[in-house]
């Protein structure tokens, strides 16, 4: 069964909204512990829009599980994590203008850039995965470079339609999975998965962690609002 890395980016993004303390990307890490999550992921992005410095190194002293921090292969951020010291770094590809990552990291095109993030990162003590596109010539560099794992970008196969289409993305991540674990690096996934199509990749052999956020932070809203509502109706009655 798939460790389940539970990213908290967009209860940040809610607070971001009005620049205030709620809600906390903190509270939120905890009660997805108390949920199960083996992991709480984030993304410190170079223009700080959602998770901010003050959560990576409150949420370092308080997170239990696995602290994975996404991150570009940028000096400034680089250095952070170093001194933070995550228990993992996922580095992703990172442009101000996207709304969300758009697509993996180029290891192929990137290789010596990329080479001495991860060896300042392992120097550091935290394990490293790369977040690649389901692209063969991808994880070969990703295995040359030494990583410790490969977290593959489903995003093609979260806009797929259902049915062939879906099917054949399916089969992509399939393929390139097999060939990470036989390079020796564990496979994770991530990147628009939702409750109706994560079951599917969560089957695929020896997936070891996927990642999660829009879509938990979408139901947690749902499922809370109603409650919310009526806490605030018994206030102004
Ligand atoms: N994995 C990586 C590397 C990501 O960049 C993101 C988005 O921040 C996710 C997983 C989570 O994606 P989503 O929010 O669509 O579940």
């Amino acid at each position: 069964m798939p460790e389940l890395g539970v990213n908290i980016d967009h209860v940040a993004t809610v607070r971001q909204a009005r620049r205030t303390n709620e809600p906390d990307p903190v509270w939120a890490a905890a009660l997805a512990e108390l949920g199960g999550a083996d992991g709480i992921t984030l993304h410190l992005r170079e223009d700080r829009r959602h998770i901010l410095d003050r959560d990576l190194s409150i949420l370092r002293q308080t997170v239990a599980v696995k602290l994975n921090l996404e991150m570009a292969c940028e000096q400034e951020i680089l250095e952070i994590a170093c001194q933070v010291k995550p228990d993992q770094a996922t580095l992703v590809p990172e442009r101000r203008e996207e709304i969300t990552t758009e697509g993996g990291l180029d290891v192929a095109g990137r290789h010596d850039r990329v080479a001495q993030v991860i060896g300042r990162l392992r120097e550091a003590g935290i394990s490293v995965s790369l977040f690649l596109d389901p692209d063969p010539q991808q994880i070969e560099a990703a295995a040359e470079l030494g990583a410790d794992a490969v977290e593959l970008h489903t995003g093609r196969y979260a806009l797929a339609r259902p049915g062939p289409e879906q099917q054949k993305e399916l089969v992509a991540l399939t393929t390139v999975g097999a060939q990470i674990r036989r390079a020796g690096m564990a496979l994770h996934a991530g990147h628009g998965l939702t409750y109706r199509n994560v079951r599917p990749v969560a089957a695929i052999e020896a997936m070891h962690e996927l990642n999660i956020g829009h879509s938990i932070v979408a139901r947690a809203i749902m499922v809370g609002f109603e409650q919310a509502v009526r806490e605030m109706k018994q206030l102004v009655l």
